[in-house]
């Protein structure tokens, strides 16, 4: 796989990169005149952002050289564009894992199709020029809303896993989320992004490992704990099942059956006896639980799943700190409901009192100002960022997150505003 996207130096290599380019096709056309090219550089080199470029930028990038599915990152006009470069690195059930919604898919489609039932409302004549995306969670400053959500096992998806994806976030400051069944530990996670992340929890139905799992994420630094309350039971990811008879593989030569083989082996559960463990999702779990783990948890409590107004207020009456409206992505139950549509009753309940997450289906800077106008404080992407993950490693995750960020920061400039506060409910309007 050939990579010219350089996540060291990040948004700035790659200005550099089609600045040059744009040169390179300059130089050799027949229709500008040599000196018209060192006028534009100039004009090139006074660099503008990546978020206020205009579109005869276009003419940076030499024409013809792009072929169906994109083979580097420097290509990607949108983030969908990594979805096919994933597909085309990842073997069949690998990819169908992470592809998969439950049923007929039809809630991870609604996730998508509940962005379209929402305008936004576009306001002239403000000086946007200068652009601030900071938001402040837990007492902490993120450069960005937009939050990488806890995805298992990344080392099905590349071999650098976690860690790649913690540098990738690292590169512009997002926080990022990591699951219980990550591939990488969180304090390898913590090393590589040089700054706290949270940590997932799937409790177990073992408490001594739940305390166990707890512990070793706060001592790692982990400022949040973020209990997922929304796998209660099996599920039917059929796109997975799909997927996998075009697998030719021998699956289980990695998957051996059992809670011991299958999640054990994944290094958060290093050094912890599971041998109690009979389900990794906490199964039976109620709201006692959530006053249990609330009392053992020093930092902040999240809760990841909530979809209803009446359990957004029941967390609070649980001393819950912040809550993730989700769906899972369209993995968990076939309700048909977008987080989207979610969104606005859970805020309604919360009133303001801790901050609201919210991801599914994700995927355009704005869907993320939709978001943050009716009230969540912060957004979480999955799939995109492990497209990227599977298709370029480091570079690709480095790559979704600028693209993410540089349509987020230009349909900020288009609703007039300088700084989060300024996304208010005026800044869209029902479909
Ligand atoms: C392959 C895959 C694995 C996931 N693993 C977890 C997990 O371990 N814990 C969790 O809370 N959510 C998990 N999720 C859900 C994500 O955190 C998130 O809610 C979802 O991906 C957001 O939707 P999006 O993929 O459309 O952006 C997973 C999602 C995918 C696609």
């Amino acid at each position: 796989m050939s990579e010219t996207f350089h996540p060291q130096s990040g948004a700035e290599t790659e200005k550099l990169f089609h600045r040059r380019k744009f040169l390179e096709f300059l130089s050799a056309s027949p229709v500008v005149a040599p000196g018209m090219v060192s006028a534009l550089a100039g004009l090139s080199a006074l660099g503008t952002d990546a978020a206020m470029a205009q579109s005869y930028d276009v003419l940076r990038q030499s024409p013809g050289n792009v072929g169906e599915i994109i083979d580097s990152p420097s290509q990607a006009l949108n983030v969908f564009d990594f979805e096919p470069a994933a597909k085309k690195a990842l073997p069949p059930a690998h990819y169908g894992y992470l592809a998969s919604g439950v049923d007929s898919d039809e809630t991870l489609k609604a996730n998508r199709a509940g962005f379209e039932k929402i305008r936004i409302r576009a306001r002239r004549l403000i000086d946007v020029r200068k652009i601030d995306t900071t938001v402040k969670i837990f007492g902490e400053t993120w450069a960005s809303p937009i939050v990488l959500a806890p995805v298992s096992s990344q080392a099905a998806f590349h071999p650098e896993a976690e860690s790649a994806v913690a540098r990738g976030a690292k590169v512009k400051g997002h926080q990022m989320i990591l699951s219980t069944v990550g591939s990488t530990s969180i304090e390898d996670v913590i090393k590589e992004r040089g700054a706290p992340v949270w940590y997932m929890l799937y409790p177990t139905d073992d408490w001594a490992v739940t305390e166990a799992l707890v512990r070793r994420a706060e001592k790692a630094g982990a400022p949040a704990i973020v209990l997922t309350v929304d796998r209660q039971g099996g599920r039917n990811t059929e796109t997975l099942f799909r997927e996998r008879r075009l697998d030719t593989r021998t699956c289980s030569d990695c998957h051996t059956p059992g809670f011991k083989n299958e999640v054990s082996r994944k290094p958060m559960f290093d050094d912890i006896d599971v041998s109690k463990v009979t389900n990794l999702y906490g199964t039976g779990m109620t709201w006692d639980y959530v006053k249990r783990l609330r009392g053992i948890v020093k930092g902040k409590l999240v809760l990841k799943g909530i979809v209803t107004h009446e359990d957004a207020r029941k967390a609070l009456d649980y001393g819950v700190d912040a809550l993730i409206v989700s769906n899972h992505g369209g993995r968990a139950e076939e309700s048909l409901e977008a987080t989207i549509d979610a969104l606005p009753e859970v805020v309604q309940a919360v009133n303001g009192r801790v901050p609201v997450l919210i991801d599914g289906g994700f995927r355009r800077g704005t869907d993320v100002i939709k978001a943050l106008a009716l009230g969540a404080n912060a957004v979480c992407i999955g799939r995109p960022y492990v497209w990227g993950l599977a298709a370029f490693g480091e570079p690709g995750v480095t790559a979704v997150l600028a693209i993410m960020q540089r349509e987020f920061e230009t349909i900020m400039r288009q609703v007039g505003a300088t700084k989060l506060a300024e996304i208010t409910p005026a800044s869209v309007s029902r479909a």
